[in-house]
């Protein structure tokens, strides 16, 4: 369980900054699962167009792991205690493992547009949450929805097909919906 602030920002009240740190928390953990999967994914992509995708992920990743930090100093500057430790996420995240391992590239960035729908609908809550208590949280939370839907966008444009949709069948290559992978809606609503 994370400490209570004993001390925090000028014009926040402590029980109002604990409130925050812990929504926080919630985009930490997603953040740096996300920072995690997208290396797994430049590490297994194969097939046509692999120089370009798998050299398209390392910038997002190196995106991704300025966020991490950014909302875990976030954390501790409202007088919480950020948790990144790999043994916190797996007990606190609300999704399965990522589920694909070596794989086309259509495979893999069909479900990467699946983890950044599912990371950045839970940014966009949040920030909408925090808006009421702290808004220089809400601020550094918008922010990186911005570079979230960038990189989404990144992805989506390789699955556009020639009428202009999306294809966005399964993981497996499959269409259809994607299978409910995410275990329970968002912790904080
Ligand atoms: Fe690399």
């Amino acid at each position: 369980m994370p400490t209570t602030p004993k001390y925090t920002v000028p014009g926040l009240d402590i029980a109002a900054a604990a409130e925050a740190a812990a929504m926080l928390q919630d985009r930490l953990v997603s953040l740096v699962d996300l920072s995690l999967t997208l290396k797994h994914i430049h590490w297994n992509v194969v097939g046509p167009m692999f120089v370009g995708v798998h050299e398209m992920l390392d910038p997002q990743h190196a995106g991704v792991s300025a966020m991490v930090d950014a909302v875990a100093e976030r954390i501790a500057t409202l007088g919480g205690e950020p948790n990144g430790l790999p043994g916190n996420l797996v007990a606190t995240r609300r999704w399965n493992d990522y589920s694909q391992g070596r794989a086309q590239v259509p495979v893999h960035l069909r479900e990467l547009d699946r983890v950044y729908e599912g990371v950045i609908g839970d940014h966009r809550q949040v920030a909408a949450k925090l808006a009421e208590i702290d808004p220089v949280s809400e601020d550094l939370l918008i922010g990186h929805t911005g570079d979230l839907e960038l990189y989404q966008w990144f992805v989506r444009a390789h699955l556009e097909s020639t009428d202009g949709s999306l294809e966005r069948g399964s993981a497996d290559g499959s269409s259809g919906p994607a299978p409910a992978e995410r275990r329970t809606a968002a912790a904080t609503s």
